[in-house]
C-alpha cells in the first residue's frame, strides 16, 4: 500500500466517524427501514451502534441513487443487503478509541493486524477478537447471523464478500455495494 492508499484509506474511515455525532434516526430514516426490513431484519439492524446504524442507511441511500429502478439489478435486494452488510459488528460492542486503533493498526500494518485478528479467532475472547477479529471477520459473522434467520443464499453471498477484492468476473450487485459502501 502506498502514501496515498494510506491517506485516502485514512480519510475515508476517519470520516466514517462523523456519524458519532450525527447518528439520530430521522422518521424518514425509520420508515424506509420498516419498508426494506422485516421485524427478525430490524432487530438485528437496531443491534449495532448508531455509527454502524447511520453508515448502512447511508450505503443503502446511495445504492438507491446509484441504480434506481432503471437496472436489471434487484433493487429490494440490495436495500436489505445494505442495511444488513455489517451486522457482524453488532457482535464486538466498539468503542471510539477501540474503533480508531482498530482501523490505524489495519491501515498501516495489516501483517500485524491481520496477525492478531487471527490470534483473536484462536482464543475464541478477549480484547483482540473483539477488536479485531470482528474488524476481519464481520462479514463472515454477519453472513451467518442471516443465514440464522433464514434470509436467501444470494444476500448472504453479498454480506459473506463484501470486503473481498474485486474480481472481474464477480456478481455486478456485488461491486455496486463495494463501491456504495466505500463512499459512505
Ligand atoms: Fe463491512
Amino acid at each position: 500500500m502506498n502514501n496515498k492508499d494510506i491517506q485516502t484509506n485514512l480519510f475515508r474511515y476517519i470520516s466514517k466517524l462523523r456519524y458519532l455525532y450525527d447518528n439520530k434516526l430521522s422518521d424518514k430514516d425509520i420508515v424506509f427501514l420498516r419498508e426494506n426490513l422485516n421485524k427478525q431484519e430490524q432487530i438485528l439492524f437496531y443491534s449495532m451502534t448508531a455509527l454502524d446504524q447511520r453508515h448502512s442507511l447511508a450505503v443503502a441511500y446511495a445504492l438507491q441513487e446509484m441504480i434506481g429502478r432503471k437496472t436489471k439489478l434487484n433493487l429490494d435486494k440490495l436495500l436489505k443487503v445494505a442495511l444488513l452488510h455489517d451486522v457482524g459488528k453488532a457482535r464486538a460492542k466498539l468503542r471510539v478509541p477501540d474503533r480508531i486503533f482498530q482501523v490505524l493498526l489495519f491501515v498501516l500494518c495489516k501483517p500485524l493486524a491481520n496477525y492478531l485478528a487471527n490470534k483473536g479467532a484462536l482464543y475464541q475472547t478477549g480484547y483482540w477478537r473483539r477488536i479485531l477479529y470482528i474488524y476481519k471477520y464481520h462479514p463472515q459473522v454477519g453472513a451467518n447471523l442471516l443465514k440464522d434467520i433464514g434470509l436467501s443464499a444470494g444476500i448472504i453471498y453479498l454480506v459473506e464478500h463484501h470486503h473481498d477484492a474485486f474480481q472481474p468476473e464477480e456478481a455486478k450487485e456485488l461491486t455496486v455495494l463495494r463501491e456504495a459502501d466505500r463512499l459512505n
